[in-house]
């Protein structure tokens, strides 16, 4: 495993996303929830990963719980991360809400509690002051923030009057936002970018053409619309000729090419061990320049239908399962 060193941490550059436990949206049912998860956590351990990424929203609680029976002897290996799900996130309300998730995950400490999504109407400082005292009590390492614009994450650490530790957001060959001011700012000061949907939630897999579209969230996203898919096209024959080159598959190439961004993580879910594994195997793989410069081009050009514009088909989409 690579691993990355930010704000005095040693996180790995793979890390396990696990939205997937336990949540129904997934639908990746009971026997995963019950079996795979815990075996994929424990795997993901074995191969050196630290960073295990949950929210007290995964499955209203079941992912933490998981998360927390796989690592509940092997504390010391795991960086553990969830989520406060901001609706009044004012300090008792997070004080009460931190001490459930520790509960659940078994441990005394969480290593990063991350602010899910910025709250529009509760200002962001009441939510610092609650975390600040967290931190001070001993029952929070680090502050996160996810979703944040980077003028949400200077104010969050202005407020906190300390280092805002990571900001995770969607990132991945199919949306590159992050590229223009998150990763640039926290390669300048020893920040870290944790990057959800990496894969853009199996897109860049090249598993899925437009006929097998997956269900459950996936079929709310638009990324898997028929004409999308289309419009990837490009981008996929990329990943699967470069993948080839290296002896990989496609999913190992878009995981590189983000970790090719400085101060970058990613957090890959994975829907069985063999996924898991190959996720951690991408660390080691090393693109070229040329090759990373394809992959941008191709991602570059790639203009998804999207928003508004693309309600319509995804509705369609829906009605027709
Ligand atoms: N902060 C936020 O708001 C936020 C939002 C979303 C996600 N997240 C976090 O980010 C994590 C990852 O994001 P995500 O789950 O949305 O998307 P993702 O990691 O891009 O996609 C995960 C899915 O891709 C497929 N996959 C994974 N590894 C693969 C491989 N090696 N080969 C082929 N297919 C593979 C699996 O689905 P199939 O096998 O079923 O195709 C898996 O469930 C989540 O678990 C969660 O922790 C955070």
């Amino acid at each position: 495993m690579r691993y990355v060193d930010v704000g005095g941490i040693k996180l790995s550059a793979i890390g396990l996303g696990c939205w997937q436990f336990g949540s129904r949206e997934w639908g990746y049912g009971n026997e995963y929830a019950e079996g795979e998860a815990v075996a994929i956590t424990q795997r993901a351990l074995d191969l050196g990963i630290n960073l295990i990424d949950t929210a007290e929203i995964y499955g209203f609680g079941r992912s933490e719980r998981i998360v927390g029976r796989a690592i509940a002897h092997r504390r010391g290996e795991a960086f553990v991360a969830t989520k406060l799900y901001p609706v009044l996130p004012v300090e008792p309300v997070i004080k009460q809400r931190a001490s459930a998730s520790a509960a659940r995950l078994g441990v005394a400490e969480i290593d990063l509690y991350q602010v899910h999504w910025p709250n529009p109407v509760v200002p962001i400082g009441w939510t610092m002051r609650g975390l600040a005292k967290l931190r001070r009590d001993g029952l929070i390492r680090h502050v996160g923030v996810s979703n944040f614009s980077l003028a949400q994450w200077r104010r969050a650490e202005a407020d906190l009057g300390a280092p805002v530790l990571s900001n995770q957001v969607q990132y991945s060959l199919a949306v590159r936002q992050p590229d223009r001011e998150l990763v640039p700012w926290a390669q300048a000061n020893d920040r870290l970018v944790i990057a959800y949907s990496p894969l853009a939630q199996g897109l860049l897999s090249g598993r899925y053409d437009g006929t097998n579209t997956p269900g459950g969230v996936r079929s709310t996203n638009s990324l898997f619309l028929p004409e999308n898919i289309a419009k990837a096209g490009e981008l996929l024959t990329a990943l699967r000729e470069i993948a080839s080159a290296h002896d990989a598959k496609p999913a190992q190439v878009a995981l590189a090419w983000l970790l090719r961004r400085p101060n970058v993580v990613v957090i890959p879910g994975a829907s069985s061990v063999a996924q898991l594994e190959a996720n951690a195997e991408a660390a080691e793989l090393d693109l070229s320049d040329d090759e990373d410069s394809r992959l941008t081009g191709a991602s570059d050009r790639f203009s998804p239908k999207s928003g508004p514009a693309a309600l319509p088909d995804l509705v369609k989409a829906r009605l027709r399962r």
